[in-house]
């Protein structure tokens, strides 16, 4: 098969890693791509996001299959651009993106099928949100409806500061349009999880839960960030709750999907609140695999990453072979300094190929790119993903994934020290 992958972070880098070792991929070409996916794939510059040019770069180079990693070209439509034309595409057209692109959509969606979520008020003027908002206590939550590439959802302590943040996005349009409409919703507490599910519109398969680390400092302290690390499978996570996962969230998600017609072939991403009783709780879907969640799903993953996404592109996904993990990794996020606020790029990092060589460890670039020297340098906020394995104990994985990052060297790097600290939760 001559593959297509479309995006250029680590979650992508990870995915292209795991297509290459397929048998079935026969070339792989992965667009924008960065330095460390340009070491595995063919690199070509197209915007993803432009459905017209990624259809004729596929077409005339007789691509079999394009996947699309991240969420913004899901959400143009490009997915539905490449169906017409024929192309087998990995990913949901615009009607099932809405599920991540709208939240009011998505927690219209949980209501009208009996999803467990937060309970809430979608508002479009300042007198709906100050209702929505005095009839609550705090934290307030205030989420813009359109993508934010994460940084659309606000925790408020204090009803000023939560009235404050709905005017910013409501009327003085800090968000542009995703701030158009906003949703309000109660306060959910416990335990973060995240659930991936493949599906073909028929079939869903979960691969194994992870945990994502979305503040930038130890013990969840500080801003929320696009993730700082993430491990899988997580030991608290169980066939007891996963079979409750799938029967109270998965199941009823893909049949909401059948009865409104809305052809999904994708990953749902269930980002999850677990509450002291052990129920679960949505707090948002997305619409393709997590990041950093996938730089830890995939390496645990027994199956050919390739056959599953190809099974599910043919609607027959209840074929694929595939089992959620066969053994434990840890995933330390290396950040530019400054980041998630501003941050400065291009300077040089150290240790790369040091860390590369160790066993059991796997570097997925995010933002690097390369100097007129050759040298890798970072070129974002995230900048790369730095994943420990072992075949029999989460501990064993955290360490290995620590001492690759000890081998890592750029002035101002920074990373969280308390990875996976939650896998102990519930014991
Ligand atoms: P979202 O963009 O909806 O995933 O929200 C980003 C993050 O904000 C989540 O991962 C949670 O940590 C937090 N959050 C969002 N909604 C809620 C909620 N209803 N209750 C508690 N925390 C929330
Ligand atoms: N890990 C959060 C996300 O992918 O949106």
């Amino acid at each position: 098969m001559k593959v297509l992958l479309l995006g250029g972070g680590a979650r992508e880098h990870a995915m292209a890693w795991a297509l290459s070792r397929s048998p079935k991929v026969t070339d792989l070409t992965v667009s924008p791509g960065n330095p460390g996916i340009a070491n595995i794939a063919r690199i070509v510059d197209l915007d993803p996001c432009d459905g017209n040019a990624v259809r004729t770069f596929a077409l005339k180079n007789n691509i079999d299959m394009v996947v699309i990693g991240p969420e913004a070209p899901l959400v143009e439509g490009v997915a539905d651009v490449l169906r017409e034309s024929g192309i087998k595409v990995f990913g949901p057209g615009k009607d099932g993106a809405r599920l991540e692109g709208s939240k009011a959509f998505s927690k219209e969606f949980m209501k009208r099928n009996g999803i467990p979520t937060a309970s809430f008020d979608i508002c479009t003027n300042m007198d709906q949100a100050r209702d929505a908002l005095l009839k609550r206590t705090a934290p307030y939550i205030v989420k813009a409806d359109g993508l934010a590439a994460g940084k659309g959802a606000f925790v408020l302590e204090s009803t000023e500061e939560a009235i404050s943040k709905a005017e910013d996005l409501l009327v003085d349009r800090s968000l542009g349009k995703a701030g158009e409409k906003i949703v309000i919703e109660d306060c959910l507490k416990g335990t973060e999880l995240t659930v991936l599910t493949i599906t073909d519109g028929h079939t869903i398969r979960p691969l194994s839960p992870s945990q994502d680390h979305k503040r930038v400092y130890d013990n969840d302290k500080g801003p929320n960030t696009g993730g700082m690390g993430a491990y899988s499978p997580v030991p608290w996570a169980g066939s007891e709750l996963m079979n409750r996962v799938t029967s109270e969230v998965l199941e009823p998600t893909l049949n909401g999907l059948k009865k409104e017609e809305i052809d999904f072939c994708g990953v749902i991403y269930a980002g999850l609140m677990i509450d002291e009783h052990k129920n679960p709780w949505v707090i948002e879907y997305n619409v393709r695999f997590g990041d950093p969640e996938t730089q830890v799903v995939l390496p645990v993953l027994k199956g050919d990453i390739a056959e599953i996404i190809e099974k599910c592109c043919l609607g027959k996904l209840a074929d694929a072979k595939m089992d959620a993990a066969e053994k434990w990794a840890a995933d330390v996020v290396i950040a530019s300094g400054g980041y998630p606020g501003e941050y400065k790029k291009d300077i040089v990092i150290k240790g790369l190929d040091e860390a590369n060589a160790m066993e059991n460890v796997l570097i997925f670039h995010a933002g690097t790119s390369k100097d007129d020297e050759g040298n890798v340098v970072t070129n974002g906020g995230r900048v790369l993903s730095i994943v420990g394995m072992d075949k029999d104990n989460l501990d064993n994985a955290v360490s290995q994934a620590y001492q690759a990052v000890e081998k890592i060297h750029f002035t101002g790097m920074h990373f969280r020290k308390d990875i996976a600290s939650k896998a102990k939760d519930f014991s």
